[in-house]
């Protein structure tokens, strides 16, 4: 049913996020009957806007971004009750205002106190902007009061140490069941679905361990190139951008232990533990365990790319990786030598997140003179996106007189089975910060697990530099020392493209 009222107060209102993916989520949520009756919409700009500028930019932002057809009475009822107000936190008087504005909007729709505050800032807002809240007491939770939730954007720290301080100053004036902090893979229903595989069927779980799996590959592979991105992503890079978050969760729903409920508590608990106990490489075995690769120019879908260096914002010298694969080791009695390999890029052939499980080779070769050109590994394969699906593969003999194998497999697409969900993946989320569930949502453990899990490549690459920094082709596969640093351990990358 219908969440309960509440104020939704977006600050950094009038950036990007709001138009492509909140407005759209938001008119979703109302479309379907998820929304309170008693809601409002309060977004928090940094200058003075016109009158109507803000609605009219939220009116933009669904007809450019609907992942529907849009109801217009729905859409009408939406934006009605939409404000904006001006608050900076150069100006802690600013956020007076805000108090101000709040009361009286809520009071005239009725929304109890009940708050959920967005943060779509760059995150250098995050903490002084919960401060400031805190001070002028919007943010307080009373005893049988009206709730107050915050959800944080990405990027949440850019190493350990700062995800930590974040963590700390995030603490220091909210609970952590107030703190939401958003992991956008988590709304993504593949990625929800990664558990449901694992722990609603009995088929799987006897066999997700050390004794039958030979390796894990997750694959987050991107076409998209930095775009006008630079500034951000030079800072940031593939590292930090994609993997203590979209592919530690990946990883970590995949390597959990089965939680003892389906509760926020025990599913973040278990996906902490696992994240905690991957191998903590010394300098030297972080840079054999890993590749970090820049795109060169190319053509990526037909287009032509030009080099990273020579992008928009971009450092001329840059050693930001645009690329990276790692090699996990995961030091629990489940997954003792089992690695995981994940590897992520920009500019790649095509666009694909996978997982694959592949499991161990049948114990004798009993098919030894026949022809196994055809045959491969047992995977399973859980595509995440964009042709959403599970497949199982093995081999079958090829029919005919001669006895030859070929790889064959059961396959499952979502499309053959559901609807395709008209949403952008933020309405789980926002829907549930609205009703309480922190389970789709990161607990400070599990970020700090995540940069914990990679500070180690962090380190070593920034002594090692320029040095083993290594360059592909745009639209290609990636660069040949990724699949170098596989076939030292006999093995091999699913395909791409
Ligand atoms: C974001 C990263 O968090 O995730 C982007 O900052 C990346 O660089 C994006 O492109 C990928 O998300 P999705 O949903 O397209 O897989």
């Amino acid at each position: 049913g219908a969440a309960g009222p509440c104020c939704f107060v977006v600050f950094g209102a009038n950036g990007d996020l709001t138009k492509r993916l909140l407005v759209p989520a938001l008119y979703n949520l109302a479309a379907t009957g998820l929304l309170p009756e008693n809601f409002c919409i309060v977004g928090v700009v940094r200058r003075p806007m016109e009158g109507d500028t803000f609605r009219q930019m939220l009116v933009d932002g669904l007809k450019q971004f609907a992942t529907r057809p849009v109801d217009q009475a729905v859409a009408d009822k939406l934006f009605g009750c939409v404000t904006s107000v001006v608050a900076q936190v150069d100006d802690p008087d600013s956020f007076k205002d805000l108090a101000k504005h709040l009361e009286k909007v809520e009071a005239g729709r009725n929304t109890g106190g009940n708050r959920l505050f967005y943060l779509a800032t760059p995150p250098n807002g995050f903490a002084p902007i919960t401060r400031l809240l805190r001070e002028v007491g919007l943010s307080q939770e009373e005893e049988g009061g009206p709730w107050r939730r915050v959800i944080v954007e990405k990027p949440f720290g850019t190493d350990l140490a700062s995800a930590q301080a974040l963590n700390r100053q995030l603490l220091s004036v909210l609970t952590e069941d107030q703190i939401y902090r958003m992991d956008h893979y988590l709304g993504k229903e593949t990625v929800q679905n990664i558990m449901i595989l694992r722990f609603a069927n009995g088929l799987f779980e006897p066999i997700w361990n050390r004794d039958h799996i030979d390796h894990v590959q997750i694959s987050v592979a991107e076409t998209v190139t930095v775009e006008r991105r630079g500034a951000f992503y030079d800072q940031t890079g593939a590292l930090r951008d994609m993997v203590p978050n979209h592919l530690c969760q990946l990883l970590s729903l995949i390597a959990m232990e089965p939680p003892a409920r389906y509760a926020a508590h025990s599913v973040r608990s278990e996906k902490a533990e696992a994240l905690a106990a991957i191998t903590q490489y010394t300098p030297e075995q972080a840079i054999l365990n890993s590749v970090r690769s820049q795109y060169g120019p190319g053509i990526v879908k037909d287009q032509a790319v030009t080099a990273y260096r020579a992008s928009q914002d971009v450092n001329p010298k840059s050693v930001t990786p645009t690329y990276t694969a790692i090699k996990f080791a995961i030091d629990n009695w489940r997954w003792a030598g089992v690695p995981f390999y994940l590897r992520t890029g920009k500019a790649l052939a095509k666009r694909k997140t996978e997982i694959a499980i592949q499991f161990k080779d049948a114990p004798i070769a009993m098919f030894r003179d026949t022809s196994l050109s055809g045959m491969g590994p047992n995977t399973l394969v859980l595509d995440i996106q964009p042709d959403e699906g599970i497949t199982l593969h093995f081999n079958a003999k090829v029919p005919g007189p001669k006895m030859d194998l070929a790889g064959v497999g059961m396959e499952f697409k979502y499309k053959d089975y559901f609807e395709a969900a008209a949403s952008t993946g933020y309405e789980t989320l926002i829907y549930d910060c609205m009703i309480g569930d922190a389970m789709l949502f990161q607990r400070a453990d599990g970020v700090e697990a995540g940069w914990s899990a990679v500070q180690p490549f962090l380190d070593a690459w920034g002594i090692a530099g320029e040095r083993g920094l290594s360059t592909y082709a745009a639209g290609s596969e990636g660069p040949a020392a990724s699949d170098i640093m596989l076939a030292r351990d006999g093995r091999s990358w699913r395909p791409i493209g």
